[in-house]
């Protein structure tokens, strides 16, 4: 089973199992990491931000116009942010590291 290193605020980190396919929002949720993801996946919010380690930002698929327009919105944006609804774990990306952000702001409200 392949891995995601999530490093949360306090700076700890855990490695947990990430199924081939599922999500990183997903994975992050079940895994009870403070992502909200208010939106279920559907690009319509910014509040599954995530922080992909320099390392590994190049390995994944690019961002769709659509994922680059909503991110904008995200607070804590850096040049290795992504919407983890958007980002389906392979087995190329075993061994993931994923910073989780500071804040979301969550335009649904
Ligand atoms: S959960 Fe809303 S954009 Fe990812």
């Amino acid at each position: 089973m392949p891995k995601i290193t999530f490093i949360e605020l306090n700076g700890l980190s855990r490695e947990v199992d990430a199924p081939v396919g599922k999500s990183i929002l997903d994975i992050a949720q079940a895994n009870d990491f403070d992502v909200e993801g208010a939106c279920e996946g559907s690009l319509a919010c910014s509040t599954c931000h995530i922080i992909v380690d320099p390392e590994w930002y190049g390995r994944m698929r690019p961002a769709e116009e659509e994922e680059t327009d909503m991110l904008d919105l995200a607070y804590g944006l850096t040049r290795t942010s992504r919407l983890s609804c958007q980002l389906l774990m392979s087995e190329e990306l075993d061994g993931l590291v994923i910073t989780l952000p500071s804040e979301t702001h969550n335009l649904m409200i």
